[in-house]
């Protein structure tokens, strides 16, 4: 039977998935080792082959003698590419607005470092985080030097990351006055984060909605809940090292029921929970990048473009999503992120 346009079933194409690369560098939290860069080489370009072609860097991922690590690594897999094959890439890093950097040449060094390591292959530049909380002054030449680098053609496009939706419109209308499109939000977007697309919460109103009206691409950070939602119900699985550790043990009991529901949502489309909560993103006009450092993640994550939540299933994630949080299943939040 051929599909009409009133079946549920047929849908617009979502946005695609992305590759995030905070791992690739960071000790701390995902206990990197530079023994590891052959299988995240491996990761890459098994990633690029299955269709993924957005990737999200930083220039404060790696720190100390890692300083800008991911960038770096980011950069070598890109340049072992098929000229065509990197120019169907789109690189995108995050500069830290770090004290030291002000004014509205604070980022220019930052830029060319960043470059250098990307080996001249960026095309996003975002503000990492907002400032408005600490130091408000900070922001907005930084933001006036972002636009600069895309006025001298340095670089094709400027997004921000960690806005609520007032400081996203006073954003996206100072690079207005200037005729600068603010392409895109980056902001943490999962089902144990969902404040960004309803009216749950502090977020009232929904970035979300900022953004569609807006016409700025919407970017979902931490799509896992930093691999959370990745895991199947059931007894708690083993820990992984590190703070994430402390993180799983307080949210595994009230996530159960979320974590049931994707497996059976799952189930009907022949996927698992992880590929649900990618599309629950798409679903929500997000563009999910989630953290890939192995070639079966990426084959995962890949597996997950073939299919679509239909919006009854979106519902019932929703309302789940929102219960838990309601509850106190939730991620924390960013606490550089601004309203
Ligand atoms: N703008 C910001 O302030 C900000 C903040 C955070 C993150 N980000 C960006 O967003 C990206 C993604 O977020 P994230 O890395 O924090 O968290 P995430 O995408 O929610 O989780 C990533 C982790 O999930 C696990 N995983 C990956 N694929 C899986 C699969 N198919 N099934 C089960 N588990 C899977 C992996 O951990 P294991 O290998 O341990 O299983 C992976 O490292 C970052 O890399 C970064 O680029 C931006």
């Amino acid at each position: 039977m051929v599909p009409q346009p009133s079946d549920p079933g047929v849908r617009e194409p979502g946005p695609g998935i992305g590759v995030g690369t905070w791992a690739w560098g960071n000790q701390f939290l995902w206990g990197y080792d530079p023994r590891q860069d052959a299988t995240l080489a491996a990761c890459f370009q098994r990633a690029v082959q299955l269709g993924l072609s957005f990737f999200d860097t930083a220039d404060s991922y790696g720190t100390g003698r890692l300083q800008g690590r991911s960038e770096q690594l980011l950069g070598e897999f890109a340049a072992s590419l098929a000229p065509a094959q990197r120019l169907n890439l789109t690189l995108a890093t995050k500069l830290a607005p770090f004290p030291w950097r002000l004014g509205r040449d604070g980022f220019r060094r930052a830029f060319a470092a960043s470059q250098l390591r990307l080996r001249g292959k960026l095309d996003l530049v975002q503000l990492h985080w907002s400032t408005r909380r600490y130091a408000p002054w900070q922001e907005g030449p930084l933001l006036d030097g972002l636009g600069d680098l895309v006025q001298q053609g340095a670089v094709a496009a400027v997004g921000v990351s960690n806005m609520g939706p007032q400081r996203l419109r006073q954003v996206h209308g100072r690079l207005a006055q200037r005729g600068i499109p603010l392409r895109s939000l980056q902001i943490q977007l999962s089902l144990l984060c969902p404040g960004a697309v309803s009216s749950w919460g502090e977020d009232r109103g929904g970035v979300a909605a900022v953004c569609r009206e807006l016409g700025i691409e919407l970017i979902a950070y931490s799509p896992l809940a930093l691999g959370l939602l990745g895991r199947p119900p059931g007894p708690l699985p083993p820990l992984p090292a590190g703070p994430r550790r402390l993180l799983w043990r307080r949210l595994w009991p009230g996530v159960q029921p979320l974590l049931e529901a994707m497996a059976r949502i799952g189930s009907w489309h022949g996927a698992t929970g992880d590929g649900v909560a990618l599309n629950w993103c798409r679903a929500h006009g997000a563009l999910p990048i989630v953290g890939l450092r192995t070639p079966a993640q990426a084959e995962q994550a890949a597996a997950a473009l073939s299919w679509q939540l239909s919006p009854e299933e979106r519902q019932t994630l929703d309302q789940l999503a929102f219960a838990a949080a309601a509850a106190g299943t939730r991620m924390p939040a960013n606490p550089f992120e601004s309203a």
